[in-house]
C-alpha cells in the first residue's frame, strides 16, 4: 500500500516542491495549506489531497487530518514546514510580531504533531520532520527574533526524538540555508526602517552585509541555491536513515561544519568576522 505524507504550507516554496516530490514518488500527499480554494497545480495531482489548515487554527487542523485518514488510511509522515522569517534587529520587531511568528513557527509546530501522533502511536510507527533553519544551528544577526523561533524547533526535535524513539516514531529536523523561495522574505524590508535614526540605520547596516555574505556562501556551492534540494532532503529524511539534524544547502553544511569543529566560542568569533562589518567589533568579551 502506498504510504501517506502529510505536509504544512503546500501553498509555495518547499511545501509545495515537497509534496509534488512524494506524489512523484508513489506516495499519497495530504497537501495543507491556508488558502486551498486558490491552488491550481497540486489538485490536479491524482494522489494528492489539497485541504485547508491553519497551523494557528486548532479545529483547521483537526479537519485535514480526520480528512486525510478518512481518504487514505493512515499517516505514515508529517512534515512541519510553514513558517515565516524576517530581517529586522530584535528592538524592531514590535511584541505582536514576535508573538505571532511565535505561534506559526513554534506553536504551530506543537499544535499540528500534537494531532498527529496519537495516530502514530496507535499504529506503533511514524516519522515527523520539522523544516527549521540554519538560522536554528546559530544565531543569525538580523533575523535574531526568527531564529529564536528556530532554536526552539531544533530543542522540541532533539527531545521528541529521544521521546519517540523507544516507541517507533523518528523526529528529525531539515536545516535549510538560505534559498530563493517565492516568498519566504517577501514582507521584511519595512521593519527595517522602524525605531529611531541610529537604530534604522543600524539595521540597514547590517542587512547590506549579511545579504552580500548570504549570496555569497550560496554562490560557493555553484549556481544559486536550488530549493528542490530542500524537497530531496525531506523526502530522504522520510524514505531512509538520516541523522537527527540534516543541514541542506552548502551554505548551512559549512556551518554545521564548522560548528562541530570548534569550540562554542571560537565559532561566534569566526562567525563575526563574517556577519559583521569589517568596522563593527566582533562578540567576545
Ligand atoms: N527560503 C529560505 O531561505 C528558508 C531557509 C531556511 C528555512 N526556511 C523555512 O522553510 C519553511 C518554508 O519556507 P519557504 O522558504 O518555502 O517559504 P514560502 O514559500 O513563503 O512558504 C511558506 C509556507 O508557509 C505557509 N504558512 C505561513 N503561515 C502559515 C500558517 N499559519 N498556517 C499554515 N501555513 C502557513 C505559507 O502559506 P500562505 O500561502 O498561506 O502564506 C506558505 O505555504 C519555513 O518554515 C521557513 O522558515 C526557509
Amino acid at each position: 500500500m502506498n504510504k501517506t505524507v502529510l505536509i504544512t504550507g503546500c501553498s509555495s516554496g518547499f511545501g509545495k516542491l515537497a509534496a509534488k516530490t512524494f506524489s512523484d514518488k508513489g506516495w499519497n500527499v495530504i497537501a495543507t495549506m491556508r488558502s486551498p480554494e486558490r491552488e491550481t497545480e497540486l489538485t490536479k495531482l491524482d494522489n494528492v489531497l489539497v485541504t485547508r489548515l491553519d497551523v494557528t487554527d486548532a479545529g483547521s487542523i483537526k479537519q485535514a487530518v480526520d480528512e486525510g485518514l478518512a481518504r487514505f488510511g493512515a499517516i505514515d509522515v508529517l512534515v512541519n514546514n510553514a513558517g515565516y522569517g524576517g530581517h529586522a534587529l530584535f528592538e524592531q520587531a514590535t511584541d505582536e510580531a514576535i508573538r505571532a511568528m511565535y505561534e506559526t513557527n513554534v506553536f504551530g509546530v506543537m499544535n499540528v504533531s500534537r494531532a498527529v501522533l496519537p495516530h502514530m502511536r496507535r499504529r506503533q510507527e511514524g516519522c515527523i520532520i520539522n523544516v527549521t533553519s540554519m538560522a536554528g544551528m546559530m544565531g543569525l544577526p538580523n533575523s535574531s527574533v526568527y531564529s529564536s523561533t528556530k532554536f526552539a524547533v531544533e530543542g522540541l526535535t532533539e527531545g521528541m526524538a529521544f521521546e519517540y524513539k523507544p516507541l517507533n516514531i523518528t523526529v528529525k529536523s531539515v536545516l535549510p540555508g538560505a534559498y530563493p523561495t517565492t516568498r519566504f522574505n517577501a514582507n521584511t524590508d519595512d521593519d527595517l526602517n522602524a525605531g529611531d535614526d541610529e537604530l534604522s540605520a543600524h539595521a540597514q547596516k547590517l542587512h547590506a552585509h549579511i545579504q552580500g555574505v548570504v549570496k555569497q556562501m550560496a554562490e560557493q556551492g555553484g549556481a544559486v541555491a536550488d530549493p528542490q534540494e530542500v524537497a530531496d532532503k525531506i523526502y530522504e529524511c522520510a524514505t531512509s536513515e538520516t541523522p537527527v539534524h540534516n543541514p541542506v544547502g552548502s551554505d548551512a553544511e559549512m556551518l554545521a561544519q564548522m560548528k562541530a569543529s570548534l569550540p562554542q566560542q571560537a565559532f561566534l568569533d569566526q562567525i563575526a568576522e563574517i556577519a559583521l562589518p569589517a568596522d563593527m567589533e566582533g562578540i567576545s568579551a
